[in-house]
């Protein structure tokens, strides 16, 4: 673990005690403070409730149904939660609507200490698919992504995502996108969506090609589908991170061996309790995976709709399982190893994040 730099109101203190209410405070203004690396973000996941309402009125787009009492998107289930997100998506329909979306999302997480992010970018919904029209957006995303970093000092990076219920021959058209446009901004392929229908393999033409267009690869795998999906991830898409990837817990091999190959995992863990994969934070896996010795890092997957974000997560961590800011440190640096960036820019993140 490394020697943490930023200020710990917790340094030196009994870890068993309780907090009185000004050194908590102290320790969430800390937490909030220090610098972050977010692996796993959904672009439109991230879009605060307020900005879509916003759009949806300026291009009077009935969406009523997806917004609770207090103005949250509300949802039932993960088959719900996949239609909310879709619906509120469908007011997200061109590249500036997405440079709008882009400069809201950066501001929220720099807010939240965030220096570096990777965002998932679907060409589905940024152009149908259309290489020529994903090239527009990505255009506006990266412009939006400049302007980002010169105000708020946030990074961002895109992984191309395929959405796994709209099927393989959809996947094959986001994977020509991604390897059209690959290059310093966009360095990824991964696959999200519903993880109960198919197989991975099913994808594995659309992975072989952003491979070979030298993207760096992730799925979601061990999120609603359990160890055997992570195999399949594993074997059939060779993939070096994966998204969740909690549910290896239920088969230890699988922990041994995605140990053994130091495959990460981007855990996210809110989004697994908002989802009811795990009744709260105190029976999520993340400690018992990490002491198994695999490589565990901590995202937020779609902030707005799971009520949290970067630090409200670490808080959590803290209060269930007693972590502080050196373990924060050593998780921010596993994210910054895994991260799917330049070698130039993981030197300067590390140096960002060793100095601050
Ligand atoms: N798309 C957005 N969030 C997701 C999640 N948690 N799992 C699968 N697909 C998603
Ligand atoms: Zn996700």
């Amino acid at each position: 673990m490394s020697d943490p730099k930023p200020f710990d109101p917790l340094a030196g203190r009994d870890p068993a005690a309780p907090l009185d209410e000004e050194t908590q405070y102290l320790f969430e203004d800390a937490v909030r403070r220090m610098p972050k690396c977010e692996l796993h973000l959904h672009h439109e996941g991230a879009a605060p409730p307020d900005f879509i309402r916003q759009l949806a009125s300026e291009k009077s787009i009935n969406l009523s149904g997806i917004f609770d009492r207090d103005g949250g998107y509300a949802y039932a289930d993960f088959p719900d939660f996949l239609r909310v997100y879709e619906a509120a998506t469908q007011v997200l329909k061109t590249p500036e609507d997405y440079h709008r979306l882009t400069l809201a999302v950066l501001e929220q997480s720099a807010e939240h200490g965030v220096i570096y992010c990777e965002s998932f970018l679907s060409p589905d919904f940024c152009g149908g698919g259309d290489v020529s029209a994903w090239r527009e957006y990505l255009a506006a995303i990266e412009d939006a992504a400049g302007i980002a970093e010169r105000a708020h000092g946030i990074t961002l990076r895109g992984i191309v995502t395929a959405v796994r219920h709209f099927g393989p021959e959809t996947a094959k058209r986001s994977a020509l996108c991604a390897a059209e446009t690959a290059g310093e901004f966009i360095t990824g392929f991964g696959m999200g969506g519903d993880e109960t229908m198919g197989h991975q393999g099913d994808f594995a033409y659309a992975f072989d090609m952003a491979r070979e267009a030298h993207l760096k690869l992730t799925t979601h795998a061990g999120e609603f589908g359990g160890p055997e999906s992570i195999r399949e991830a594993i074997r059939d898409l060779r993939v070096v991170r994966i998204g969740h990837g909690v549910r290896a817990i239920e088969d230890m091999a699988l922990v041994e061996e995605i140990a053994a190959r130091g495959i990460v995992l981007e855990v996210c863990p809110g989004s697994n309790v908002a989802l009811g994969l795990y009744p709260d934070i105190a029976a999520h896996p993340i400690k018992r995976l990490q002491e198994a010795g695999v490589n565990v890092t901590v995202s937020t997957d779609d902030p707005p709709f799971f009520h949290t974000d970067m630090t409200d997560e670490f808080v959590q961590l803290h209060k269930s399982f007693g972590w502080g800011i050196p373990e924060f440190c050593a998780l921010g640096h596993s994210a910054i190893a895994a991260a799917f960036c330049s070698e130039p820019l993981r030197a300067r993140l590390k140096k960002q994040m060793e100095t601050n």
